[in-house]
């Protein structure tokens, strides 16, 4: 296993591309089941979720081709609608298959994705969904069976909770549907509004794009031509990037990235001190004097990101102050508090709510990544702690970040990605 060694340093300086959203590419990937013709995808980040989503679509009889510029996805051969234990674990948003084969060949069976290590995450809504939608759905030996024989009908879907992978699964079951489908409380996140733009514009009518009541005229049963698309760049990613900046006290320059898709983070950033020049698709950081402490509640879009919550954590402990963050969409989204402690950050949890008292000096040790955006606050910790530190487990990270300790290395981050 790789692990990466990470020396402290002063400032960092210099320019970061931002790569294709991942939250924006997995239901853009399950959407080419939707399609008559091959799909053109550009920009999509090289991420190891991105690889399972298309091995998972090889293995239902899909074509990926990995072409210089992009990936080509053929889903015509398909012949396969079992989505299997061995694949779907390793990747919950696995899930997102289940709306587009059901509503293409009228069944399905998907692995139930089990929870991980923020929380249970559960897919009741997604099922409720299809169910109203006229689909079968029996659960039998750890699987999802899914039928519909004759097809999913338009309906009035209300979810009770804002759900991202949901409302996708249901846009594209509703893109196949026979008649209209309504989702009220449907996600706003700019990787749901892409999915919708994409589909609009291959010629699936959705009405209300980027906002909570969703009306997406099915095409009753017939494929779609979709045509060839680039992912969006990936926000959290920027934040995380914005995040080291503002950590290191650095003047950092993303390009690449999508400042309208960021205001939360930003306008939580300037609290912090820290200020920005930005064009239509550029943000420079300028080095703050002092990073100040924060009150952070993380909510669905365009409030601040739950996926955002460990990064300004970890900036949280070399603000002077006390900073509250609390985490309101999962139940266990604070396993790096303990590495961080390990650190010597001064972090106190009472549920939901983490209590950082700043600024404390950071020391460099051997720490363990947990889950995807843990390990990028541990790197954060790390970019800032006296000597050396070891992040290991670090496949967490690479789940989710395009060549991450070299986008870094080349702004002046010592960061080596080793062997174990
Ligand atoms: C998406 O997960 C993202 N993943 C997550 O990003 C992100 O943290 C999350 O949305 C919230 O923004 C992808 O897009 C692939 P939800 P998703 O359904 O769709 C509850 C990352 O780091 N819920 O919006 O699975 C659920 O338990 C990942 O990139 C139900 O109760 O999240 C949670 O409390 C981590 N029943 C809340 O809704 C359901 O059927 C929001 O979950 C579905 C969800």
């Amino acid at each position: 296993m790789d692990y990466l060694k990470t020396q402290g340093v002063d400032a960092l300086n210099g320019t970061i591309k931002i790569s294709g959203a991942k939250n924006a590419s997995l239901p853009l990937i399950a959407m080419t089941i939707l399609a008559k013709n091959r799909v053109k995808i550009k920009n999509l980040p090289h991420v190891a979720d991105i690889n399972t989503l298309l091995k998972l679509l090889s293995n239902l009889g899909a074509q990926c081709d990995f072409l210089e510029e992009c990936v080509e996805v053929d889903t015509s051969s398909i012949n396969e609608t079992k989505a299997t234990y061995d694949i779907v674990k390793t990747m919950r948003a696995s899930i997102l298959v289940l709306g587009p084969i059901l509503s293409r060949f009228g069944h399905c069976e998907v692995s139930l994705p089990g929870g991980c290590a923020i929380g249970q995450r559960p897919i009741d809504l997604h099922l409720k969904a299809l169910e109203q939608m006229g689909a079968k759905i029996e659960i039998k030996s750890g699987y999802v069976q899914a039928t519909a024989p004759d097809g999913l009908k338009g309906s009035n879907i209300i979810f009770d909770k804002i759900t991202v992978t949901g409302t996708a699964n249901i846009v594209m079951a509703a893109a196949l549907a026979h008649g209209e489908t309504t989702i009220t409380n449907a996600a706003r996140e700019p990787e749901v509004v892409q999915l919708c733009e994409v589909l609009n514009k291959s010629g699936i009518k959705i009405d209300g794009i980027g906002t909570a009541i969703l009306t997406i005229s099915g095409s009753g049963g017939k494929l779609i031509d979709i045509e060839e698309f680039s992912i969006i760049p990936d926000r959290i990613e920027a934040g995380t990037y914005l995040c080291a900046g503002a950590i290191t006290k650095s003047e950092l320059t993303l390009t690449d990235v999508e400042p309208k898709h960021l205001g939360a983070v930003l306008s939580k950033l300037e609290e912090m001190g820290c200020t920005f020049t930005s064009t239509t698709d550029t943000i420079t950081i300028h080095p703050t004097q002092e990073i100040k402490p924060v009150k952070i509640v993380t909510q669905e879009y365009p409030a601040f990101p739950t996926d955002m919550q460990a990064q300004f954590l970890a900036l949280a402990t070399q603000a002077n102050g006390v900073s509250i963050i609390e985490e309101k969409l999962f139940e266990n989204r604070f396993m790096h508090v303990s590495e961080l402690q390990r650190m010597g950050a001064d972090i106190t949890l009472n549920g939901h709510t983490a209590t950082v008292t700043g600024k404390t000096k950071l020391s460099g040790t051997d720490v363990m990544a947990t889950d995807l955006r843990a390990s990028s606050a541990l790197v954060l910790a790390a970019l800032v702690a006296e000597g050396e530190t070891n992040i290991h487990r670090i496949y967490h990270l690479d789940r989710g970040y395009d060549s991450l300790e070299k986008k870094l290395e080349g702004v002046g981050a010592k960061i080596q990605r080793l062997k174990e």
